[in-house]
């Protein structure tokens, strides 16, 4: 049963001003340039279809742009947090008039036409956000709220086309041509690839309706993503926005039918714009710097809105809701506690749970969506059980291997700088472990991740994901109640310049209820995937298995085994006085003994784990935003990656104790500690990374003595701005100069 909570409480924010004027020129690879616009005239020549590469994409930006970022002018800083509203789009609800053209206000009129073309991913909320704070105004006492949604206004699909550097016109293309002029198997294609009568102008003249695991072009890529969001990928079932509710819990809000029909609408932008317009009396469609909505603005409002009145507001257990309502989320004040019933994971006994709650739910004439649909899945592919087909499926690209970190369908490119993957990184990161905190999930740092943790309390600098492991009870409420959210982090001080970055989708597979290695191809049982870039979290759960009971302890692959079952494993085994078939004997037995006690638990990819291992999860903060470490986080790291804990080079960087940073072995060689270190890169990582790194120092310090209990309110500001958010301010200092 919920509690009941009352909430009063004042947000005060500040608008920071920032100042300064951007740097103006960025490194530009001028040979290669060159190099290209003779090969483009050239393919020009050959192929009239060829268009000018667009080389917008190519401008990566570094931590040095950070730094003139955070200078910018005030001038630049007004707009900056504005989101414009698409031209198009008010054209459509304003038939006659001129819009934003005020002739005395020049620098609005500039900046508007140059600008609202550009996706704004803070649009929508801020529009979600405004339209939930009306509704709550309208009916305070009966919160039926649901938003529309398309992938189509979501992603910005229109104008994402546009910035395709593919040189390709994409019209002209149906599913043979495609095929044809990115040489991909015909077959492979054609199996998820319909062609189209008709499509509107500069759209491809086919569909994609199913993942392509061939290894293409990069440019093919994007074209499958983004053809699949339009025409395969079905809604999001909620929006989960953290952080918005009162007292900053996360809300979840039904998603409803509106603009399904029609894949290149944009019904529900046009919706939104409009009941916005509605609700300002003095909107004027002719004056440009009204044309636009500020997400900490709204945001503030709605926070005004919890604070008028005592909020009588009910957590009730993620368990007890059956389908899809507004409710509010908040599940931050408990350490779970990890039981070994909650590693114990039953197909047969999960199906006869679910059909009984569905049964009974019909018999009370309730809706039960959540186990229907779980019950269902489960039924639809427990036939090919333990050897599934791949449910997650990646970019795979020609001359890399980058494309196997990214999810397929929401690919953007390749190559991303340093700074950008790190950012990028940080704020998916951030938004895992609030969602995960808020959905009451027991979850924990795995793998690379953990050993980042260790080091400074951030992911590696070379990592291209986030690993996490959680129980098999999380696992099976991962699936049941959040597959298919779509959960924003709005969780950062309204003042924040990076809010409202960020879209995950929570993707949990099909197969997820069987624990088998089975094939090989599912080891991943759920994914968090960033919406922007295809950037993921790798979820595994761990479950009592069948696995340790033929698991040799002389096998190729048993070291990491044994080493579970005797910490001492490498040294006995090294040893004169041991004797090697006493000591194999013995882990023998250990692992019988552990079977026995249903306490041996792995994911499917057979990493093997204690509760002794796991429990007490020890509460911390990563990426300045707390998060759980296993209790036995020396020993599992230890045995994963051998003498990782003591090795202070890897993977080309050197961590340097002083600054609390892995930096690259190529800097600062002959200062192995750092602190003589003044590369310019790293002076500025050193000083954003500061406040995260000095709190892990201290932590570890006191972590076996006296651990440091975290609290919400400890967590930190993020640390690194979001590279869309940098970009956007490049166009507007752009704009400005040219005026
Ligand atoms: C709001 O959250 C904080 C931190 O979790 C907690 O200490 C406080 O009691 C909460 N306030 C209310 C009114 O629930
Ligand atoms: C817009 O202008 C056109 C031509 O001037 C006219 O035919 C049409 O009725 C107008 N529409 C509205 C909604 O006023
Ligand atoms: C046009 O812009 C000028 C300068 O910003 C402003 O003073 C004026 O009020 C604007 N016109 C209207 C109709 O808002
Ligand atoms: C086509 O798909 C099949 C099955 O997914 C795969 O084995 C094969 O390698 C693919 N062909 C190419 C050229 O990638
Ligand atoms: C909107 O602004 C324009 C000038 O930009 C002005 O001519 C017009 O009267 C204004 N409309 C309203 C309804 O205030
Ligand atoms: C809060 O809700 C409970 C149960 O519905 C009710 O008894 C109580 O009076 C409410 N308190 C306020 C301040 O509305
Ligand atoms: C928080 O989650 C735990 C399970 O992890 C659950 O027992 C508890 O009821 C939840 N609390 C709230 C307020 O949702
Ligand atoms: C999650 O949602 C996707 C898309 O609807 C579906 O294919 C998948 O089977 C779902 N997973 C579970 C566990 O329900
Ligand atoms: C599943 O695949 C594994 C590995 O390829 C194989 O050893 C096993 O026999 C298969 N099981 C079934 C039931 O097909
Ligand atoms: C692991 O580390 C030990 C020393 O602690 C070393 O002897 C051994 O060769 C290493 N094994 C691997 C696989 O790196």
């Amino acid at each position: 049963m919920g509690s009941f909570i009352r909430i009063r409480r004042k947000f005060i924010s500040t608008i920071n001003c920032l100042n300064h004027v951007l740097n103006k020129f960025k490194e530009v690879k001028l040979g290669r340039s060159i190099l290209l616009l003779l090969l483009a005239n050239l393919l020009i020549l050959l192929y009239p279809e060829f268009k000018w590469p667009f080389t917008k994409d190519t401008i990566l930006i570094n931590i040095r742009d950070v730094d003139t970022f955070e200078r910018t002018s005030p001038l630049v800083s007004d707009w900056l947090v504005r989101s414009y509203f698409p031209k198009s789009i008010l054209q459509s609800i304003f038939v006659n008039s001129s819009i934003a053209s005020n002739d005395s206000d020049i620098f609005h009129t500039k900046v508007y036409s140059q600008i609202n073309k550009q996706y704004d991913p803070r649009l929508l909320p801020a529009l979600w956000i405004n339209s939930l704070t009306q509704y709550l105004k309208d009916s305070p006492n009966d919160v039926d709220f649901s938003l529309p949604f398309s992938w189509s206004s979501f992603l910005d699909i229109q104008s994402k086309r546009n910035e395709l550097s593919i040189g390709v016109d994409l019209s002209v293309l149906n599913c043979e041509k495609f095929s044809s002029i990115f040489n991909i198997d015909h077959t492979n294609v054609s199996r998820v690839c319909t062609s189209l009568k008709n499509s509107p102008k500069g759209y491809p003249k086919f569909k994609i309706i199913g993942p392509i695991d061939d290894t293409i072009d990069e440019n093919a890529r994007k074209v499958i993503g983004l053809s699949y969001m339009l025409h395969g990928a079905p809604n999001p079932d909620r929006l989960v926005l953290l952080g918005i509710g009162p007292n900053k819990s996360g809300i979840s809000i039904p998603v409803n039918e509106m603009s399904k029909r029609n894949a290149y609408s944009k019904s529900d932008l046009s919706y939104l714009i409009s009941k916005y317009i509605n609700s300002i009396p003095q909107f004027n469609v002719s004056i440009p710097s009204t044309n636009s909505i500020i997400l900490r603005d709204e945001l503030r409002q709605l926070h005004n809105y919890w604070d008028q009145f005592e909020q009588n507001i009910s957590f009730a257990s993620p368990y007890n809701f059956n389908h899809d309502i507004f409710q509010f989320l908040d599940n931050n004040s408990e350490i779970p506690e990890t039981k070994l019933d909650d590693f114990y994971f039953d197909v047969d006994e999960t199906i006869q749970l679910v059909e009984s709650r569905v049964k009974r739910s019909y018999d009370g004439n309730g809706i039960n969506d959540f186990d229907r649909r779980l019950l269902s899945v489960i039924n639809d592919n427990l036939e090919f059980m333990p050897n599934f087909t791949k449910y997650f499926h990646e970019a795979h690209c020609l001359d890399t291997k980058k494309g196997a970190h990214y999810d397929w369908r929401f690919f953007k490119k390749i190559t991303y700088s340093e700074y950008e993957r790190k950012a990028i990184l940080h704020r998916l990161t951030r938004a895992w472990l609030r969602f995960a905190n808020s959905a009451g999930l027991s979850t924990w740092l795995a793998h690379g991740s953990l050993l980042g943790w260790y080091w400074n309390g951030m992911s590696l600098p070379w990592d291209e994901d986030l690993d996490v492991q959680m129980t098999s009870e999380s696992l099976y409420l991962l699936a049941r109640n959040f597959n298919q959210s779509l959960v924003i982090d709005l969780t950062d001080n309204f003042d924040d310049i990076n809010i409202g970055m960020g879209a995950y989708l929570v993707d949990v597979s099909s197969n997820f209820f069987s624990r088998d290695k089975g094939n090989g191809y599912n080891s991943i049982d759920a994914r968090f995937i960033d919406t922007s870039t295809g950037f993921y979290v790798d979820i595994t759960a761990l479950s009592y298995t069948e696995a340790a009971k033929t698991f040799d302890t002389k096998g190729l692959k048993s070291l990491e085994f044994n080493r579970m079952l005797e910490p001492e494993y490498l040294e006995k085994e090294d040893s004169n006085t041991v004797d090697s078939e006493q000591l194999h004997q013995s882990l023998l037995f250990k692992r019988d003994d552990l079977i026995k006690q249903r306490n041996i638990f792995n994911c499917r990819n057979n990493h093997f784990y204690t509760l002794e291992d796991i429990s007490p999860l020890k509460r911390t903060m990563f990426e300045g935003v707390i998060a759980y470490v296993p209790n036995g986080y020396k020993k599992i790291l230890e045995r994963e990656y051998n003498r990782s804990l003591l090795l202070k080079q890897f993977e080309g960087h050197t961590f340097r104790p002083v600054l609390g940073l892995w930096i690259s072995s190529k800097i600062c060689k002959r200062d192995p500690i750092g602190n003589q270190c003044f590369h310019d890169d790293v002076v500025l990582e050193a000083k954003y990374t500061n406040s995260m790194t000095t709190k892990h120092k201290v932590e570890m310090r006191s972590i076996n003595k006296a651990p440091i209990i975290y609290s919400k309110e400890d967590e930190l500001r993020a640390f690194r701005s979001d590279p869309w958010i940098i970009s956007r301010c490049n166009s507007l200092r752009n704009i400005i100069e040219n005026l």
